[in-house]
């Protein structure tokens, strides 16, 4: 296998922030742009799928490369966003849905009591007169204006992301309807047309998809398991009837007796070998999933647990080994030093690429 180093911040969603689409919604465990389409470049494939597809940027991707796409997530807001970002709209409609809707006389409704500490509650109020007004807004036409108002509210809020933890810091903010305006307007603006991917509901570790030339995705990573918490003040505003996915499917939540993965990778926590078990779990399933001589793409991350580094790109290649893939490259992007909180040091993380030919 080979091994080169790539820009880690690749990896990250950072690049993405000024990226028109991308944009549309901030998702932390997101990766490039510039990523998916220097592979797309590389590879020239018919069909992509990203399993574990997040906001959606490998489908984006392909979209802008002509490139027809596949993408699978297990959280509602994950689906809703990847759907919306990379539909075709017709761009008079949407014009004249912005019209009506900033035309609208506010109304004053009953605001949503327990994410109160989040926003001031002129906000909330905004967001419940806009939620009401885009209600008669009909199919991804009203899932779009959704989506700018759900990017506007959390520009409008008190909250900031640290980790899987959200806080609250207050703030003078702009009031939600000029950001809603700018942001919807902004979006119309951007509008991107190309093959529409396939996006739904799906589990990375049972595919409902056959016939792929490449896979591009990143699985959630050992120690970041915290998807399910940082969405929570949106779900809670937007999405409130939409079930919950039960935890089981998520990557790496369960708990089981015996893990069939051990065999193969040895004794760990049993949070450590979950994890090993759905990422061998998904590796089949992309195998199985490529026609002969695709690619698998694979952005992953080292993790710690108890007070050991956890080598999770090497093990994920020696499981994508065991279920018949060829390892044929490594990119490495970011290296850190994990430390315990006195500072001890326990040893380096990396965060790599991994190729796979089946
Ligand atoms: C690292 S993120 C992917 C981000 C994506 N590459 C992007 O640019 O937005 C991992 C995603 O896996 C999803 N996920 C977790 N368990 C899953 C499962 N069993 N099947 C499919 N997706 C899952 C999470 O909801 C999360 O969106």
């Amino acid at each position: 296998m080979k091994i080169d180093r790539i820009d880690g911040n690749l990896f990250t969603f950072v690049p993405n922030k000024k990226t028109p689409v991308y944009n549309w919604f901030y998702y932390k465990e997101g990766f490039s742009r510039e990523l998916v389409v220097d592979t797309i470049k590389k590879e020239r494939p018919t069909t992509v799928l990203d399993p574990f597809c997040g906001s959606g940027t490998t489908l984006l991707a392909a979209k802008e490369m002509n490139v027809s796409s596949y993408g699978f997530d297990v959280t509602p807001i994950a689906v809703f966003v990847s759907r919306t970002k990379t539909r075709n709209y017709d761009k008079e409609k949407l014009e004249e849905y912005y019209k009506y809707i900033f035309s609208q006389k506010f109304i004053k409704l009953p605001i949503k009591k327990d994410v109160k500490k989040w926003f001031s509650k002129y906000t909330l109020e905004d967001v419940e007169f806009f939620k009401s007004v885009i209600k008669s807004i009909p199919g991804k036409y009203g899932d779009f204006f959704t989506l700018g108002l759900m990017n506007a509210t959390m520009k409008c809020s008190y909250v900031y992301k640290d980790g899987s933890a959200l806080k609250v810091r207050k703030k003078s903010v702009p009031p939600l309807r000029i950001m809603f305006k700018r942001i919807a307007h902004r979006m119309i603006k951007e509008l991107m047309s190309g093959p529409e991917p396939f996006v739904d509901f799906g589990d990375a570790r049972n595919l409902s998809v056959e016939d792929v030339d490449m896979i591009i995705t990143s699985p959630p990573y050992l120690n970041k398991i915290e998807y399910k918490n940082v969405y929570r003040i949106e779900n809670k505003l937007f999405f409130p009837l939409s079930p919950r996915p039960p935890v089981r499917s998520y990557f790496g939540l369960r708990e089981e007796e015996k893990f069939s993965v051990e065999s193969l990778i040895g004794n760990y926590d049993p949070n450590v070998l979950a994890y090993f078990d759905d990422i061998y779990k998904s590796l089949k399933e992309m195998r199985r999933v490529l026609n002969e001589g695709g690619k698998a793409y694979i952005i992953i991350g080292d993790g710690v647990s108890g007070s050991k580094v956890i080598d999770v790109l090497k093990i994920t290649r020696e499981l994508a080994e065991s279920v018949g893939f060829a390892a044929e490259h490594l990119y490495i992007g970011n290296e850190r030093t994990a430390t315990t909180p006195t500072r001890r040091k326990l040893g380096v993380l990396r965060e790599g690429m991994l190729v796979f030919k089946k």
